[in-house]
């Protein structure tokens, strides 16, 4: 059994490689064009993607750039400390890319965000700092810009060890949560996410 499903995920890969196909293998490992294996837990994508940074004009095939954001001792992006889920917005008014991230120490015990922010969407991003959305905690976290005139940002995230979901607007530049718009209480919900369909947005975390 474990063979077989082995060899299956071999063969699509050589599929994909040899015919370049564009499938993306639901629960396969990806790989950047060099073979190594791709670190996108919680990761963003942005249209025009030790935070790696990967470039696809496919979303199959993934060539490795310089690092987006490179650590800084001292900081709460030094290496001992942890940088999950980034996601990037493009901010139209300061023409500026804005990086939100799980910012947290090795036990996890912080649980802020981080915001970084650069001119390119490849980076290098400089940080700005780390912090808990309006004084509370913030583990897994997303970003939704709405397509209004003025691209309202929002933070999504879980909160107060997990109990409580929120929903926090961005400020106009996107470095900061401005007022808390929505908060589903004893949600315990992961990994966030919002579309936007027919007019109307909903929110679909995956627990
Ligand atoms: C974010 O805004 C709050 C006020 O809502 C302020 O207390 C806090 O210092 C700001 N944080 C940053 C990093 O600018």
């Amino acid at each position: 059994m474990l063979v077989s499903s082995v060899l299956s995920i071999f063969s699509l890969v050589i599929l994909s490689a040899c015919s370049r196909a564009v499938v993306i293998v639901p629960g396969a490992t990806w790989t950047d064009t060099s073979g190594n294996v791709i670190q996108a837990h919680g990761g963003g994508i942005l249209k025009a993607g030790w935070v790696d940074l990967l470039l696809s004009s496919d979303m199959v095939s993934w060539t490795r750039q310089n690092d987006a954001l490179t650590p800084i001792s001292g900081s709460m992006i030094s290496t001992s400390n942890i940088v999950e889920r980034p996601k990037v917005l493009f901010n139209k008014v300061t023409s500026e890319y804005v990086m939100w991230f799980h910012s947290d120490s090795s036990n996890y015990g912080a649980a802020q965000v981080g915001v970084a922010t650069a001119k390119s969407p490849c980076g290098p991003y400089t940080f700005k700092s780390s912090f808990k959305p309006l004084g509370a905690e913030s583990r897994d976290m997303g970003l939704y810009q709405d397509d209004d005139a003025s691209q309202t940002a929002y933070l999504l995230y879980a909160s107060d060890n997990n109990q409580n979901f929120k929903i926090s607007k961005l400020d106009s530049n996107y470095y900061n949560v401005s007022s808390q718009t929505s908060v589903l209480s004893g949600s315990t919900l992961e990994a966030p996410g919002i579309i936007k369909r027919n007019g109307r947005n909903g929110a679909r975390p995956t627990q």
